[in-house]
């Protein structure tokens, strides 16, 4: 397969943060080049009312996305993942949710996505970025023939039937589902979950999109699909030159198939950093702790180690470290510091190695853990 590039930049009428325009003015040819910034996510806050008060479910997560790039995104079930991710898109999880900060994409020539109606958001879905969801079982039409499903993904980027029956078949076919042209008529209840989630995969990439934003695309398969999925899903990112963001609980997944690592808590990005610097030199003792509570940081005849304590509840939490209470670092100096994401050390770029944690730079090289996930996979 041949590498293609995603989706053309927006048109300045299309552009989802301007004013629209009664004429809409052809897309020009994509000036981006990969290494570019795509996502430029900067303080994004997203509070969920709840009768226990708002929930603070993405509470000043800052992050870049380059094009061509794969960034994983790292941590306990309600850490804030999916809401922060739905966000990436504009989505939210309730009408009231509150949403500040910003959400752009600067190659596309999109200074802020947040805050806008669907009616303007749509100009972006699908054709400029779109979601691979968690559960393949429940996010198709069960009432609508997989064929047509895919269909209605190509939007107006493919006319005529024959065309858009190819197009399908074709798309069908680059997910790796066998002989697409006799599926076209079935109805998902017909489909394995692995299928399934290969049909959602189709739909996604229909247009071509700039990136995929992956949310546990495999936790709802058998394991022996999951490899599949991921594998398809990550040769299909290169081969379409998408940038891809992978959610997982699990830091062993994304640490094997991601450029950027960026560790969730609390709803904070606590840490980011390329793969190679987070597993070899963490700098935040939460990241430390999920590094030494891998299977494979622990010799075969050792217990799993676990990391002692829950996180906060997101409701009613301060500027101080949310980590503290489950931290072997933590000293009374921690209790004033109003935690920031900093640059480790000298920042070279935006989107260099940074921290959450005021001890930052005491958890040098020396102190990190004994062996990197890498290495004990080697010895096993
Ligand atoms: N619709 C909702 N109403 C109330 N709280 C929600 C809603 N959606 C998510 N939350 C809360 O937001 C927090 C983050 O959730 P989520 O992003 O789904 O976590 P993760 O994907 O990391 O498991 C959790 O505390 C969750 O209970
Ligand atoms: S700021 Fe203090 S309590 Fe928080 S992670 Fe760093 S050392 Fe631990
Ligand atoms: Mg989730």
């Amino acid at each position: 397969m041949s590498a293609a590039t995603p989706g053309p930049a927006l048109a300045p009428d299309e552009r989802v943060g301007m004013p629209e325009a009664d004429e809409v003015v052809p897309a020009p040819a994509d000036p981006r080049e990969p290494g570019d910034v795509l996502l430029e996510v900067r303080d994004l806050r997203v509070s969920i009312p709840t009768p226990a008060g708002p929930v603070h479910a993405a509470d000043g997560v800052t992050l870049t996305l380059r094009q061509g790039e794969v960034l994983g995104v790292v941590g306990e079930t309600g850490s804030g993942k999916s809401v922060t991710c739905r966000a990436l898109l504009g989505l939210r999880p309730t009408p009231k949710t509150e949403v500040t900060g910003t959400v752009a994409y600067p190659s596309l020539g999109v200074d802020d996505i947040t805050g806008l109606p669907p009616r303007r958001l749509r100009r972006l879905w699908g054709r400029h970025v779109a979601m691979i969801p968690q559960n393949p079982m429940t996010s198709l039409d069960p009432v609508k023939r997989i064929g047509d499903q895919v269909a209605e993904a190509l939007g107006d980027t493919v006319k005529g039937a024959a065309a858009r029956r190819e197009r399908v078949i074709e798309l069908l076919r680059q997910v790796g589902l066998p002989a697409p042209e006799r599926r076209l008529d079935a109805f998902p209840h017909q489909f394995s979950g692995g299928m399934l989630q290969r049909t959602l995969i189709a739909i996604a990439i229909a247009q071509n999109p700039a990136m995929l934003v992956a949310d546990e695309p495999t936790t709802a398969l058998d394991v022996l699909i999951q490899d599949q999925i991921l594998g398809l899903l990550l040769s299909l990112q290169r081969d379409l030159g998408t940038s891809l963001v992978l959610v997982s609980h699990d830091l062993s997944v994304v640490s094997q198939v991601c450029d950027r690592v960026a560790v969730m808590y609390a709803g904070q990005v606590v840490e980011i950093a390329d793969t190679a610097t987070l597993l070899t030199q963490p700098r935040h003792p939460y990241t430390r702790a999920l590094i030494g509570a891998l299977p494979s940081a622990v010799a075969r005849d050792e217990p799993l180690r676990v990391i002692p304590g829950a996180p906060p509840p997101l409701v009613g939490l301060g500027p101080t470290c949310r980590f503290a209470a489950r931290c072997e670092l933590h000293e009374a100096a921690c209790d004033e510091w109003r935690t920031e994401l900093l640059a480790v050390g000298a920042p070279t770029r935006p989107d260099s190695h940074h921290s959450r944690c005021r001890r930052a730079d005491e958890l040098d090289a020396a102190a990190a853990p004994p062996t990197t996930p890498k290495d004990q996979g080697e010895q096993r």
